[in-house]
């Protein structure tokens, strides 16, 4: 082919890939859509069986434990929003909480006052109480159908025959191996030099699973396996007791509930800040013509910049554990009072971040995770993130039990005013004290428009989440995009400090960013390879479940 016909034939391939409407996995009944195939399978199976939306909840997320040690364990905690049927709603919340022994100044050196390195992070000290086993017996309890014994079956044959590794898995492996072996011992088996294709079988966990198939919740929270982790956490240096274990309950939240155009969004309340600050950007960006302004262009980028600025400014002030500080829901999701942030804005130059403190309100008083959304062939739909915070935790495995231990301590404010992981700077509200839970930005989200289920979406990320489940919302309503061609576009994030927006490379023009400069904005688009791994259901006008799997990771859909 000479040059000229090589040339048109790029082109031409390109244009054809532009035009081509990108539809994801359809389904007429029920879907899954979770971070592996396997899980999404597991979870499907459960519904084809009669199981619903919340039987296929509970095996899911002990399938992440089994398939997704890097975000999914027994050692993890977690939140789900959930719409039934009937139109009801609700909230979970399974969040970690500090131990008893845990007190504010807990990762500060006592000479300096300085945060002690890595201490919130990796190994025993990082780990906070792990809520996921009372979690999904808590929504079983209510809702599920099924028996336990036969949602676990699946998954303990799952972790007999063992997972086999994908390219991505293996790069995270190495990634971390150095870690594993630091926090661990050289033995440790995850720490080996696995190859793509390799079966990593889960013998440990699978035998957990099993006497948590027999004996129920409280053989984690009160048994023996309570007991091995108890000592086992001791035995690596951490403060865990069998009090803080026996004394761990999931809560039942009222979810955060708003409305933006035609559509009412259902997500997650504190402690997640996920709804609020979700709730704070939209309302925020409502007034505007967003949809006029074309997607990801510099117009579209600057507003909906200045709503994160500001919703995040207002989410490191006010928010942390709703049991603990009393945060001004009402006010901060007051038109007033948004209409007041937004006055600063102007699409002339960026507002910096140092003028933009928290909103002024008198307070009377006081990065890796999963998602997986599901919607069942009753109509009941959920929206479940879950998290052991980074890859893999705090890298810590008890090797007799089979999974991670969180490092979710790191999300409380070690010291008000420093940066945890993400980067996010908290404040007092966020602090620690004994059975607190840390702020999470968790964000499942459940959206109706005109009172019918339209969308299951949600996201890891740390504080990136609640703007990319933004993003992905704005994508499908602003910009009349399918499921999953919203989840595949490129990301962008800003969260107040660093005042930097951070871009998916390769997403936004050299032009676009050299535009956003010279107004004053600071980008950041080679340190995030990947923002957001989304799992979105969408409701089709037909009633079609379009399945959204984030193809950043090995994310799958699966329904019937
Ligand atoms: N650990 C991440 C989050 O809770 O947002």
């Amino acid at each position: 082919m000479n040059r000229f016909l090589l040339y048109c034939f790029i082109s031409c391939t390109i244009l054809a890939c532009k035009q081509q409407k990108v539809t994801g996995v359809l389904a007429t009944n029920a879907m899954v859509v979770s971070a592996r195939e396997e899980v999404s399978e597991i979870g499907t199976q459960v519904l084809q069986k009669g199981g619903n939306a919340f039987d296929a909840m509970f095996a899911v997320e002990l399938t992440l434990a089994v398939a997704y040690p890097y975000a999914g364990s027994l050692g993890g905690g977690g939140f789900m929003v959930y719409r039934l049927e009937d139109g009801s709603i609700g909230a979970l919340d399974y969040r970690e909480k500090a131990p008893l022994a845990a007190h504010k100044n807990m990762y500060l050196d006592s000479l300096t006052g300085n945060v002690i390195p890595d201490k919130s992070t990796l190994g025993a000290m990082a780990v906070g109480i792990p809520g996921n086993i009372a979690g999904i017996f808590a929504a079983h309890e209510k809702y599920g159908k099924l028996p336990i014994e036969e949602l676990i079956t699946p998954v303990i044959a799952l972790a007999k025959k063992g997972i086999v590794v994908t390219d991505k898995q293996q790069k995270r492996l190495e990634k971390y191996r150095d870690a594993f072996v630091k926090v661990n011992d050289s033995n440790f088996f995850l720490a080996k030099a696995w190859t793509t294709n390799d079966t990593i079988k889960r013998l440990q966990l699978a035998k957990t699973l099993e006497r948590i198939q027999k004996n129920g919740r409280d053989e984690f929270y009160k048994g023996k396996t309570a007991q091995i982790l108890v000592d086992f956490m001791q035995r690596s240096g951490g403060i865990m007791t069998l009090e803080d274990l026996a004394k761990y309950e999931a809560k039942w939240r009222t979810p955060i509930t708003f409305s933006y155009d035609d559509l009412q969004i259902i997500s997650m309340s504190p402690p997640s800040s996920g709804g609020i600050c979700l709730a704070e950007i939209m309302k925020a960006i409502e007034p505007y013509d967003l949809d006029t302004y074309g997607h990801n262009t510099v117009k579209s980028i600057q507003l909906i910049t200045e709503a994160e600025r500001r919703a995040y400014a207002d989410r490191n002030y006010f928010l942390g554990d709703p049991d603990f500080v009393t945060i001004p829901t009402e006010t901060l999701l007051s038109d007033a009072y948004i209409k007041e942030r937004m006055q600063s804005f102007s699409f002339k130059k960026a507002t910096p971040s140092t003028e933009v403190a928290h909103g002024n309100i008198e307070i009377i008083e006081s990065n890796e995770t999963t998602h997986y959304s599901i919607v069942d062939q009753f109509g009941n739909a959920v929206s479940v993130t879950t998290t052991i915070n980074g890859a893999y935790g705090s890298k810590l495995y008890c090797e007799e039990l089979g999974f991670f231990l969180n490092n979710e301590m790191d999300d409380f404010s070690s010291k008000p005013g420093e940066p945890n992981m993400f980067g996010l700077v908290g404040a007092e509200a966020n602090s620690i004290a004994p059975e607190k839970r840390m702020l999470s930005s968790m964000t499942p989200t459940i959206v109706e428009k005109k009172g019918k289920l339209y969308m299951v979406v949600g996201t890891p990320g740390g504080s990136t989440i609640i703007t990319s489940v933004l993003q992905t919302i704005l994508n499908v309503h602003e910009y009349d995009m399918g499921m999953q061609e919203a989840v595949n576009q490129p990301r962008f994030h800003h969260q107040w400090l660093p005042d930097t927006i951070k871009m998916e490379p390769d997403g936004f023009s050299e032009a676009l960013q050299a535009e956003l400069t010279s107004l004053g904005y600071t980008i950041d688009a080679t340190n995030s390879p990947v923002i957001g791994k989304v799992e979105g259901i969408l409701i089709l006008p037909d009633g079609t479940l379009e399945g959204g799997a984030d193809p950043r990771g090995d994310d799958k859909a699966v329904g019937f």
